[in-house]
């Protein structure tokens, strides 16, 4: 594992895949102090610089994670700037946005300015998402124009649903004037309350008490209805449910400006798995039913769903190792979104390649309104090397995060990243 200065480099013998159109094209690629020098055959004769053999692998704009808790500042002890960097960098990406529901919460320019201030050395970018309300309370909306000045590209309360509506529809004509996305945790929290995992067969046979789908649509229903009268986007995270997908798919026919997500445990599991109460399998939304997952793929296929993004939660080993219902709620996914999306997606057919990768890429940063990096002689080197088809074992105690809460230990996943470049620097693994 080495970051270094991309001083001199050539990635020799990679296919550069075209997100648009899923067009290879072999080529070597030079890179000079962080930037493109050359596309194409490059003599290593004579060659003065560092070369990799990239053969096998493919080479992309570097990744994007648009849901990530980085926990600092506040709870270092889980994960740092530098920690969740470097999980990134592990799991292929090189830009990541930070999740505000930190200690104190992302609802000033101070908490934006030390977030960026202390992602400088990292090779991965960092954009911080501000509160869409002070301290994530729901009460009074922050300052949006100081902290989109300062930072911020988008708002969320994240973990806490905006339940007062007016608060949510100020909030959501604030934001458009400058044009940032509001994201919403949907969750209708007197439905939710004291639930720690889906409502029904599996919550009854296991005694645990269930959160319904109705909490989560009910909350998009109503978001939608803000996003009609306000004329204003609203972005939904972690989509969970069949009715949720269903919503989201009438109001994008409609011509509304809504958005959503989905994180590859959703994809992957039901809570038909929740029989070994793995606390590592709790998470806010839930997992659903098979029923919900054959939706959630159907909108991935159909492009209802915009963006693959983690919801990466570190948590430590000694809030997780408690009974369920104690649990908080959260798993890791930096290191594994990659490889759980390329299976659950690429490798059963739902998209191809591509458009697969677009979802990690493309979207979340035209949704962020971030430059989406091109891979061009001339341009910053902002790349991630892989190879999609090459399989490795997920070992949760190798992994960067300094969390360990996992649910994919000891799993074969596809998609072994080579490494990633940005900033210049060459980050390998
Ligand atoms: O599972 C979750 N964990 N869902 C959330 O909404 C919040 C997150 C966290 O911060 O741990």
């Amino acid at each position: 594992m080495l970051k270094e200065k991309a001083e001199k480099i050539l990635l020799s013998g990679g296919e550069i895949l075209d997100l648009q159109n899923g067009k290879r094209t072999k080529a070597d690629i030079l890179v000079h102090d962080g930037v493109i020098a050359k596309i194409g055959a490059v003599d290593r004769k004579g060659f003065d610089g560092i070369v990799h053999d990239i053969s096998g692998n493919i080479v992309v704009p570097g990744l994007f994670d648009m849901h990530v808790h980085l926990r600092e500042p506040g709870r270092e002890d889980k994960e740092t700037i530098a920690s969740g960097s470097a999980a990134a960098m592990a799991g292929g990406f090189t830009a990541v946005a930070c999740m505000p529901n930190t200690s104190p919460a992302i609802d000033k320019q101070e908490v934006v300015r030390f977030i960026k201030k202390k992602a400088e050395a990292e090779l991965v970018d960092v954009y911080p998402v501000a509160a869409i309300t002070k301290g994530r309370r729901g009460k009074e909306i922050t300052e949006m124009a100081e902290l989109v000045r300062s930072g911020a590209v988008a708002f969320y309360d994240d973990g806490s649903p905006v339940v007062d509506v007016s608060v949510m529809r100020n909030a959501l004509e604030y934001a458009s004037m400058f044009d940032a996305p509001i994201i919403d945790h949907c969750e209708e929290p007197d439905l939710a309350r004291g639930g720690h995992i889906n409502e029904g067969v599996m919550s009854t046979r296991l005694g645990i008490q269930g959160i319904p789908n109705a909490a989560e649509s009910i909350q998009i229903a109503r978001d939608i209805q803000l996003a009609r009268l306000t004329g204003s986007r609203v972005h939904i995270a972690h989509l969970s449910t069949k009715e949720g997908v269903d919503l989201v798919r009438r109001a994008k026919e409609e011509g509304l400006d809504v958005t959503c997500e989905v994180t590859p445990h959703h994809l992957l599991f039901t809570d038909a798995d929740l029989t070994t109460f793995d606390t590592n399998l709790k998470m806010n939304p839930p997992l659903r039913t098979a029923h919900d997952v054959a939706a959630l793929e159907q909108g991935v296929k159909d492009g209802v769903i915009d963006v693959f993004a983690s919801d990466h939660a570190p948590h430590t080993i000694e809030d997780k190792d408690v009974e369920f219902d104690a649990a908080p709620f959260g798993v890791i996914g930096l290191e594994t979104m990659l490889g759980v999306i390329l299976q659950q997606v690429v490798n059963r057919g739902v998209l191809p390649l591509h458009a697969d990768l677009a979802k990690m890429c493309v979207a979340p940063r035209t949704l962020l309104n971030l430059p989406v990096p091109e891979i061009k002689e001339g341009e910053a080197a902002n790349l991630t090397i892989v190879n999609p088809e090459a399989t490795y074992l997920y070992d949760v105690n190798q992994s960067k995060s300094k969390s360990r809460n996992a649910p994919y230990h000891g799993m074969e996943l596809p998609g072994k990243v080579y490494g990633v470049l940005n900033k210049g620097f060459i980050w390998t693994s």
